[in-house]
């Protein structure tokens, strides 16, 4: 529909057609009678119920046409409803969790995912997906690090980029057959909560925003996201849903963001609790006036924004900016034309967990995994020579796909003994599950309570484990955390293994030596006690349909492990939050604890954590050549040069993540001790070489000065290439002032 026409609807329509496209009804008013349910719990009248924009969580392509061909035909001048949906790491070919996607160090890997969700989705008849999550975080205590790309701004700035075009297509033309448009989220600054407990206060500078936790969400904007979604927390003591100077001065004005803003669950509502409204018209009229378009189920819009405009107390061009957004989506999506846009049950049958979708993820799984230790080359097992005793809650545990995945279905699962048993019938593994995942007597508040298995007998089936590690030439250990100990309102105080785990991780050493580990996981963990032990630690994550063919392939080496830690494992709970590029303080310290005082460190632990971002090992071993630079200066105008060379010293084939940061040494505020600024993946053989560049830019080194100008700034720089964030071969350069 050209935009000549779009006007003339949105004038055509009524006030109470207008408010009713902000309001996105919930999910359950579907699942019920739209009579007598929660709809008329809520108030909802059925005139206001014809008349709503959108509804979320509702799916199938059945479904979902026989809501819209009823919608449309009730509605005053037939306006299509927008179908949205989380689909954050797959719909029904359910990806790893987006942390262990971001672990791959591979964009183009991650957009490819995103593109078979989108079109999995997009069959089964939804229009929008609420993803990218590209909030920075730094935080292990909080649930939500799952969903994120981690602690890097270039990193999380390139997956959320890329999932924006596997969602929407490179050319961003949203009525093509498969797209689905993307939802940035949580703007702005979610990540931060003070403790990490969700839903909490964030207090960041303009300058910390703006520097570390803005750009992820700007390269999502530049891809093209077509809406993005407010967070729940308050920013600087203002609800982000009720922060003007936030959406409009900054989203809007600064960011160019001009496509549909939508409010988190309830969060206009919220306001209220928050203490910054003190009834729904307020509410209604402070999220209006930050550009607030779609009330996420919570009727304070449909409610309030018609009387308020009687009473002059909305001006209501702010509803028709609002609605002009949303029909514009509309129309990009082509609903006016085809208000079923993609949804097929032929499609869905064909799509859904197909054969090239099940293998994408398997890929995807194997990349993803993250080698933390090999001690003696503990891993590849070998199946020919060594029996393996596979114990631990996840041996054979169908929970692989993280909390963001009911769209799945957990029986679609492959667990380690399937993927082990079917890819190696002739290997001598055997299995015991050893302990519970939580401790006993322990209830998970999933989004379905899971009490506790009554008739697990715990000596049983510790004895059990004992037996079978002690005839196994090797162990392997599968621990992690229960999925819905990660994800939303998963916050935890202590990110420990379970008890109960633990001492069956101490019961099996003492009777097997030879034990390696694998984590399931939504978060770091502190892992401590472990690495202390285990010969092996394997970081699986939540790694989603395909986990266990993935997890048997890499176990036996007919896959190496290439995944590189995008979010740092602290040794202890008290080093968060802990990350790699950090400042360097006035009294910087390294090294032993227990020297020295007056500087600024601990006295009970190191600073460094345990396993550092950008760090993973593989099943053979990389040597660096010193770093290489092709000039110590650099001209603003100019580029110089910078590289190692790269080679395979060990005997098995491998890839490497080759890893670029910069140290703006000296500024005129301070600057992080590292910055990733590039990274390149180099799969050599035994024994090969490779010469891996980057090319170094003034861009590169632009930051907000000291008066918030992005600017560079003469003066000496430090480049490090290597393989993680705290090791690599380093070399030094000057940016010399502008000729001109
Ligand atoms: C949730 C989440 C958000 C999600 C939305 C819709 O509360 O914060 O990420 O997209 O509600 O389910």
């Amino acid at each position: 529909m050209e935009q000549q026409k779009l006007m003339s609807l949105l004038s055509d329509m009524s006030l109470d057609e207008k408010t009713g496209e902000l309001f996105q009804i919930p999910s359950y008013f579907f699942n019920n009678d739209m009579v007598t349910g929660p709809a008329v719990e809520m108030g909802i009248t059925p005139e206001e119920l014809r008349v709503c924009g959108s509804c979320l969580s509702v799916i199938g392509a059945r479904k979902l046409r026989d809501i819209q061909k009823a919608h449309i035909q009730r509605h005053p001048h037939h306006i299509p409803m927008l179908f949205m949906a989380d689909i954050i790491n797959g719909y029904r070919t359910v990806f790893p969790i987006p942390l262990a996607q971001s672990c791959t160090f591979d964009p183009a890997l991650a957009e490819k995912c995103a593109s078979i969700a989108a079109s999995e989705a997009a069959a089964a008849g939804l229009h929008v997906t609420f993803s990218p999550m590209a909030d920075l975080v730094r935080d292990a205590r909080w649930g939500r690090v799952m969903e994120s790309a981690g602690e890097d701004p270039y990193l999380s700035g390139l997956m959320a980029a890329a999932m924006v075009r596997g969602y929407q297509g490179e050319d961003n033309d949203l009525s093509k057959k498969g797209a689905l448009a993307a939802c940035l989220k949580h703007f702005a600054g979610y990540g931060a909560p003070e403790g990490g407990r969700d839903y909490n206060t964030v207090e960041l500078s303009e300058r910390t925003l703006t520097e570390d936790y803005l750009p992820a969400y700007q390269k999502a904007i530049d891809a093209g996201c077509a809406l993005v979604m407010t967070s729940f927390n308050t920013l600087n003591r203002i609800p982000s849903t009720a922060n003007r100077h936030l959406m409009r001065e900054i989203l809007r004005d600064k960011m160019l963001f001009d496509g549909v803003l939508i409010s988190d669950w309830c969060a206009v509502s919220e306001l209220i609790p928050h203490g910054i409204a003190a009834d729904e018209k307020e509410a209604a009229a402070l999220a209006l006036n930050a550009g607030v378009d779609i009330d996420m189920a919570s009727p304070v819009y449909l409610k309030n924004l018609k009387g308020m405009v009687k009473q002059k107390l909305i001006d209501e061009r702010l509803i028709d900016e609002a609605v002009l957004r949303i029909l514009t989506l509309k129309n990009r999506l082509g609903l006016f034309e085809n208000p079923y846009k993609d949804g097929s049950e032929e499609d869905e049958n064909k799509l859904l967990l197909c054969t090239a979708h099940r293998q994408q993820a398997r890929d995807c799984a194997e990349k993803s995994f993250v080698l933390l230790k090999n001690e003696d080359g503990f891993l590849p097992l070998n199946r020919e020579k060594e029996s393996v005793a596979f114990i631990g809650p996840f041996a054979d545990n169908l929970l692989l796909s993280g909390s963001w995945s009911f769209f799945g279905d957990d029986k679609d699962c492959v667990t380690l003994k399937e993927g082990v048993t079917r890819s190696y019938p002739e290997a001598a593994a055997f299995f015991a599950q050893g302990c519970p995942t939580v401790n006993p007597g322990t209830e998970v508040l999933g989004f379905q309570k899971v009490p506790p298995k009554e008739d697990f007998d715990l000596q049983d089936a510790l004895d059990t484990a004992i037996q079978l590690a002690r005839k196994a030439d090797r162990v392997i250990l599968a621990l992690g955390e229960h999925r819905d100990y990660s994800g939303e309102g998963a916050s935890r105080t202590h990110i420990t293994l379970p008890s109960c785990q633990l001492e069956l991780f101490h019961k099996i050493c003492e009777v097997n030596p030879n034990v390696g580990v694998i984590l399931f996981n939504g978060r770091p963990l502190d892992i401590c006690e472990i690495a202390q032990r285990a010969k092996a630690i394997l970081e699986a994550w939540l790694p989603g349909v395909e986990g266990g063919n993935a997890l048997a392939r890499v176990l036996y080496g007919d896959a190496s492990p290439s995944g590189r830690l995008s979010m740092s494992f602290p040794r202890c709970v008290g080093q968060v939050p802990i990350y790699y590029n950090h400042m360097s303080t006035g009294r910087p310290f390294s090294g032993d604890y227990r020297t020295t005082r007056y500087n600024s460190k601990y006295l009970d632990a190191p600073n460094e954590p345990l396993y550092p971002f950008g760090y993973g090992l593989t099943y053979t071993d990389f040597a660096y050549s010193k770093l290489c630079l092709d000039s110590d200066v650099l001209h603003p105008d100019d580029g110089i040069c910078a590289s190692v060379e790269v080679t395979n010293t060990g005997t098995r084939p491998g890839t490497e993540t080759v890893q670029l940061y910069l140290h703006d040494v000296s500024a005129s505020v301070t600057r992080p001790v590292r910055e990733l600024k590039g990274f390149c993946k180099v799969s050599l053989k035994p024994g090969e070489s490779r010469r891996v560049s980057f090319r170094i830019t003034e861009e590169m080194l632009r930051f907000y000065d000291i008066h918030m100008n992005y600017v560079s700034e003469p003066g000496q720089f430090e480049v490090f290439i290597g393989p993680d964030s705290a090791s690599g071969s380093k070399g030094v350069f000057t940016l010399v002032q502008s000729d001109t």
